[in-house]
């Protein structure tokens, strides 16, 4: 036996043990990709016709933005049954191009009322950091699989979800946020580059108040409150240098503004910080 056969069949045992595998095993279901380059889905290896998101619980969209439930996708091809099925199921997604399951923000995005190829196409379409290759779609299918995935943009510090809409489809991929409103005396303001919080708000005739601080210390109130596009939100160990959340601003970018920077140690957050001439900090003035 081959070693790609005997590991496609590892895999399919491994599937079965799980309760997803098709009924029977046949050797003609021949890889579609290489095992290298199936990066996205579970399933390109045995199913003969489409992928699918074959990793969702509930509901599996297929290649074709197929939507259906578990019961009526085809286990042989891969298809969900076009009697059973939407494709570009948009109905659990909101204006902000987010939706509260995986399925259908695959679905959605493959679908016809979103112009997926435009987005893959774009070389500013947002780019998790530190993860380069999910910067690079030849497809459509890759583009939507790999985007609707949940990004650090839909948590709060990585470990909470900011609302259940956080499979997001678009370019530039953030949950609307929800859950949290900024008390209303809190003006955030943005300042010169190197500018601490105490100089920020005394020019607007107001002063930085620490209390604060950790509650503007996020991405979404960047993005609210100033309009600012981030490339990317990166939770920053600054070491105190920062003294609060922060933009690095790019320079020639007709897309996005820059890079958003959440402070991740809190317990040093400080008004009278001054920062390099890199950073512009973001303050709240009272
Ligand atoms: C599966 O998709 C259908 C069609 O959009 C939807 O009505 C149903 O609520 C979904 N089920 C789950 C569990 O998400
Ligand atoms: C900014 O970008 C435009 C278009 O990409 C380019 O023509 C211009 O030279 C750039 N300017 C600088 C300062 O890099």
């Amino acid at each position: 036996m081959s070693r790609s056969v005997g590991l496609v069949l590892l895999l399919w045992v491994s599937c079965v043990a799980q309760g997803w595998g098709p009924a029977d095993a046949r050797g003609s279901r021949v890889p579609r990709r290489g095992l290298q380059s199936r990066p996205i889905t579970a399933t390109s290896t045995w199913f003969t016709q489409c992928d699918n998101t074959i990793e969702t619980r509930d509901n599996v969209t297929d290649d074709k933005g197929a939507l259906c439930s578990r019961e009526n996708l085809n286990y042989e091809t891969g298809c969900c049954p076009s009697e059973f099925s939407i494709v570009g199921d948009c109905s659990r997604c909101k204006q902000d191009e987010c939706c509260d399951t995986y399925a259908h923000c695959v679905s959605c995005c493959m679908g016809p009322t979103v112009n997926a190829q435009s987005y893959l196409e774009d070389p500013n379409a947002f780019k998790v950091l530190l993860h380069p290759e999910t910067g690079k779609w030849s497809t459509k299918w890759e583009y939507c699989t790999g985007q609707c995935r949940v990004t650090p943009l839909g948590t709060w510090f990585e470990n909470k979800y900011k609302t259940p809409h956080h499979f997001c489809y678009g370019l530039y991929p953030m949950p609307t946020n929800t859950e949290y409103t900024l008390p209303a005396q809190v003006k955030v303001e943005m300042g010169l580059r190197g500018e601490s919080c105490d100089s920020v708000c005394s020019q607007k005739g107001m002063r930085c108040s620490a209390a604060h601080l950790e509650e503007i210390n996020l991405c979404e109130v960047i993005r609210e409150t100033q309009e600012f596009k981030c490339k990317y939100c990166k939770i920053k160990d600054s070491a105190g240098q920062l003294g609060g959340p922060a933009v690095q601003k790019l320079g020639n970018d007709s897309v996005f503004d820059g890079i958003c920077l959440q402070e991740k140690k809190v317990h040093d957050l400080r008004c009278d910080r001054e920062v390099t001439e890199a950073y512009n900090r973001v303050c709240p003035c009272v």
